[in-house]
């Protein structure tokens, strides 16, 4: 080949190559552009199941902030019962407990501190995060907020904290807000103290319903089945120190606080103040053997039946008792269980652990009692295991595979009347939207 020759051929090869490079690389960066479209265009879908996690526009002039809910509170479901679980956070979170369920949870809770900073008084970017998990597994999120020293919450920080609820809200994530749970019991600081809580209480609700629709504020003492919780017979010495106390829980007039007393309405904040009731109510088995709970333990806690049975007082009012008639029904409130379950006895002799967990979910979720119950619309499954004495219990329902199978099974045969979070939206107005 001559010079001119080689010439061309080099010119032509080089082009080739350059040719075959560019295309290359164009179908290189078509291919992962396309793949990051599909990964884009899946987020978008699975974001577009979640209707009730799209950010939306809390501002007056929004159209749908501007018809009432026909006849039902803040983020109450028309019908059925929203399913939730209380994760332990660390590490397990939302998403992994709905990829074990297989079903997108409606309701996740958390526990968080309010202290009186009127800078920090939540910890921002722990609610932050918490609220974005609840966001990316699907539903609302339940807080459960303990302030440390109730007396003390001031204007700036109820000011301050709200609107960090506003902006959650607005962001995709509804709230339903536990604020000074079980007050009233002794173990919180505000606990057993009517004449602090309820205008606290009342504080906290007037800023949130006039900030936003989507925080509902709920009210949840602990099931008085066994109320008061003091070991001291005939009462005792915290409830006598302050007569004005004394004076709102000696709601039989006798002098003291015991089982004739209502262990409810004392704590009650009223009626336009609280969106929904709920109760902290467990199958509690404080010592071995494990026993499979007595077919109807829930309703006898819920609604006030053999009580004495369970070791309350002889004395015990169980008219009073029944919180499922006086708070649900006559107040016509949705009611959660708020923390619920049943406390299996980790390494004890009894029942089996699937034993003592079926026997709880069948009477807590079935469909007979859920027929009866319409105003039950939440149930929050204590999701952990804990140390407590010289027990390590157990809780959960979504960890160990044989529990969870049954659970499964259990709840795929009650079907619609178990709402998960792919079938819920929600509108500015704070109503809550079920789909089939
Ligand atoms: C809440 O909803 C009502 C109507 O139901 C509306 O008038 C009001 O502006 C809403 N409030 C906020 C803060 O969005």
């Amino acid at each position: 080949m001559g010079y001119q020759s080689r010439r061309l051929f080099c010119g032509i090869l080089f082009w080739l190559k350059t040719t075959f490079a560019v295309a290359l690389a164009f179908a290189i960066m078509a291919v992962l552009s396309l793949r990051v479209y599909t990964k884009h265009k899946d987020a978008m879908d699975e974001r577009a199941k979640q209707p009730i996690n799209t950010p939306i526009a809390i501002d007056p002039a929004n159209l749908g902030c501007q018809y009432q809910p026909g006849g039902l509170a803040r983020l109450e479901p028309a019908q059925g019962v929203l399913m939730g679980y209380s994760p332990n956070w660390n590490p397990d979170v939302p998403t992994t407990i709905n990829q074990r369920l297989g079903r997108r949870a409606a309701v996740f809770n958390t526990f968080m501190r309010l202290v009186n900073d009127p800078v920090n008084p939540v910890d921002q970017n722990m609610l932050d995060w918490h609220a974005a998990e609840v966001i990316n597994a699907g539903g609302i999120m339940a807080l459960t907020l303990e302030p440390i020293d109730m007396l003390g919450v001031t204007d700036a920080v109820i000011d301050k904290v709200t609107d960090h609820f506003r902006r959650l809200n607005a962001g995709g994530c509804p709230i339903i807000l536990r604020y000074g749970h079980e007050m009233n019991g002794e173990w919180t600081n505000y606990g057993y103290r009517p004449n602090i809580y309820i205008p606290a209480f009342q504080k906290m609700a007037t800023a949130v319903h006039a900030k936003t629709n989507l925080t509902a504020m709920l009210w949840s003492p602990n099931v008085g089945a066994l109320y008061p919780f003091t070991a001291t017979a005939g009462g005792s010495t915290w409830q006598t120190a302050d007569p004005a106390n004394l004076a709102l829980l000696d709601t039989n007039g006798n002098g003291i606080v015991d089982a004739g007393d209502d262990p409810y309405m004392p704590y009650y904040p009223g009626d336009e103040y609280v969106d929904w009731v709920g109760l902290s109510l467990y199958y509690y088995q404080d010592a071995a053997p494990n026993a499979v709970p007595k077919a109807t333990f829930f309703d006898d806690y819920l609604e006030g039946q053999n009580l004495v049975a369970y070791g309350a007082d002889a004395n015990v009012n169980l008219a009073l008792r029944n919180f499922y008639q006086r708070f649900a029904v006559e107040k016509k409130k949705p009611m959660a269980l708020s923390e619920s379950g049943a406390g299996y006895l980790m390494n004890q002799a009894g029942a089996t652990e699937l034993a003592v967990k079926q026997g709880w979910w069948e009477q807590t979720l079935n469909t007979a009692t859920l027929a009866r119950l319409t105003q039950l619309k939440l149930i929050i499954n204590f999701e952990e295991q804990k140390n407590e004495a010289a027990y390590v219990k157990n809780w959960a329902v979504t960890t160990k595979p044989e529990i969870l199978a049954a659970y499964n099974a259990h709840l795929t045969q009650l079907g619609a009347a178990v709402l998960w979070a792919n079938k819920l939206g929600v509108s500015c107005d704070g109503s809550l939207k079920t789909s089939a």
